[in-house]
């Protein structure tokens, strides 16, 4: 866990890391063979967390992760910290207004959930080895 949270913040804290998280996360996807759609998710998955989240948002929800109650009881309100954890849902919502097909709709607003189908697997996988 402590290595987790140490290698978030140091990865998180420089600039640009979302960009580069988001295009890293593409990559990978394509390397694996995923197709487009899935590489738009992967793209896309993680655009709703709010431009001026600090990184102490990070590291709790990273540290809340072990806590799912918890980290939905705190995703609600409209704090940068409640976006922040509430991303995947949010994130979702943004896809489909921009008319992003159901299949990236439900990627993005699973991405923080356990990956059940061989998209969410894939996605999940990426997701992971987009941070170094
Ligand atoms: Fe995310
Ligand atoms: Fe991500």
């Amino acid at each position: 866990m402590l290595h987790r949270v140490q290698q978030t913040a140091r990865y998180l804290g420089s600039p640009g890391a979302d960009d580069r998280h988001a295009m890293e996360t593409a990559r990978i996807l394509r390397q694996l063979g995923a197709d487009e759609e899935l590489v738009v998710a992967g793209i896309l998955h993680d655009a709703a967390k709010p431009a001026h989240t600090l990184l102490w948002h990070r590291i709790a929800a990273v540290l809340l992760g072990i806590t799912p109650r918890v980290r939905t009881r705190l995703a609600r309100g409209d704090s940068t910290f409640a976006r922040y954890l509430d991303h995947a849902r949010r994130g979702a919502e943004m896809a489909r207004d921009d008319g992003a097909s159901e299949r990236v709709v439900r990627l993005i607003a699973r991405h923080h959930q356990r990956p059940v189908t061989d998209d969410e697997m894939l996605l999940a996988r990426a997701d992971r080895e987009a941070l170094p």
